[in-house]
């Protein structure tokens, strides 16, 4: 293991531990999992605030790994560090005999282990072998991606994954390239890149091969479709009272767990009915109106957290839904006001929002 490069400093890490605190701190033993362990800072201070948490730690990155298990080790009698991808979370408490956690944390994205790296290629700001694998023992690696892939195929993956305006443009310009000499490296890349997008879009919306690169680092490691399968796996695990927190970097990470967590807060029995049927009402309810944003002191401490959107949702038992019921009450009342003329409503002339929606989670744009 070589030094460790670069510092890492915990993205909102004081709300990530006061969101988890009242799961956490329970009586008896708890379980919480950190399914993006990285340098385990957020891990660290989980176990420091908890004496009696069992800590699961998930990361793809056997580097990542290897760090943490050095700043764990004065608790590595509860602490479990596990090389695998998180969408691997429900067989990875299988193995080890937890059936049900009462915390989770997903810190998504890369670390700055990882982007300061000079040799793993995530960073468009300096020259390195065009890899971006989290987990370096098995996978394609971006150089492969760019090579390879058809001219369709390339500019989807800049299109949806970078959301780039130009993705057309710069896969032309791969695939120009490539006809000439394979790609390598990731600064005759982030040049390809820039060089393809018209002067006055350079000059805006910071470097211009920032896209290009989220796109081909989500696209070699399959980001997306891990996080979608590996949100609801963590949901249906957790007990009654345990909470999950997110931190997400971009609007497509953001996205998923927003549709993630508003599946669970919603009610599915029938609009009109007066009270919940068994089963129906929701089994999460949302600790974060709409997504939290960093503060303007830690963005100025940790440029890092400047793009993180915070989300967290606590489950409830679904058998005593009482406030999914309250809210479906208060509902059909405002309806019924808004249809007798002279009556009092909302005050504001809109729509009441639904019960059991999400608490703003649909109506917000993306990303916000
Ligand atoms: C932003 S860092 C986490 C930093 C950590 N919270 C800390 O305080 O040090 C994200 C970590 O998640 C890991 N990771 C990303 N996607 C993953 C996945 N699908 N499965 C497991 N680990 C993943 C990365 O390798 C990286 O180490």
């Amino acid at each position: 293991m070589g030094e460790l490069r670069g510092t890492h400093v915990p993205v909102l890490l004081e709300r990530c531990l006061e969101l988890l605190a009242p799961a956490l701190g329970r009586n008896g033993r708890t379980v919480h999992v950190d399914a993006t362990l990285g340098l385990a800072g957020h891990a660290e201070a989980v176990l420091e605030a908890h004496p009696n948490t069992v800590l699961i730690g998930l990361d793809r990155d056997t580097e990542a790994l290897a760090h943490a298990r050095v700043r764990l080790a004065r608790f590595a009698d509860r602490v479990h560090l596990e090389h695998a991808v998180y969408d691997e979370l429900p067989e990875v408490l299988d193995r080890l005999g937890y059936p049900a956690i009462d915390g989770a944390l997903f810190d998504l994205g890369v670390s700055s282990l990882q982007l300061d790296a000079a040799d793993r290629g995530f960073a468009y700001a300096q020259d390195a072998p065009l890899d971006m694998r989290m987990d370096q023992t098995r996978g394609v690696t971006a150089e492969e991606v760019v090579n390879t892939y058809s001219h369709p195929e390339l500019a989807r993956v800049l299109r949806v994954y970078g959301e780039e305006k130009f993705a057309g443009r710069i896969a032309s310009a791969i695939i120009r390239e490539r006809e000439r000499a394979r790609i390598t490296s990731s600064a005759r890349l982030a040049e390809l890149v820039r060089e393809s997008i018209p002067a006055p879009a350079r000059r805006t919306g910071g470097h211009p091969a920032k896209r290009t690169f989220q796109a081909l680092r989500i696209e070699v490691n399959r980001e997306l479709a891990a996080l979608e399968s590996a949100l609801p796996a963590a949901l249906d695990k957790l007990t009654v009272g345990g909470r999950l927190v997110v931190l997400s970097y971009h609007s497509l990470e953001d996205r998923l767990t927003k549709h993630a967590l508003a599946d669970r807060v919603r009610s599915t029995g029938p609009i009109d009915l007066p009270v919940e049927l068994p089963g129906s009402g929701p089994t999460f309810r949302l600790l974060s109106r709409g997504a939290e944003l960093p503060g303007e002191a830690e963005v100025a401490a940790n440029p890092r957290a400047a793009s993180v959107r915070l989300r967290a949702a606590e489950r409830i038992d679904p058998n005593a839904a009482q406030q999914g019921r309250t809210d479906r009450e208060r509902y059909r009342r405002r309806v019924k006001a808004m249809h007798q003329p002279g009556t009092a409503t909302t005050g504001s002339g809109a729509d009441p929002a639904p019960p059991g929606d999400g608490s703003g989670t649909d109506e917000e744009g993306e990303g916000t």
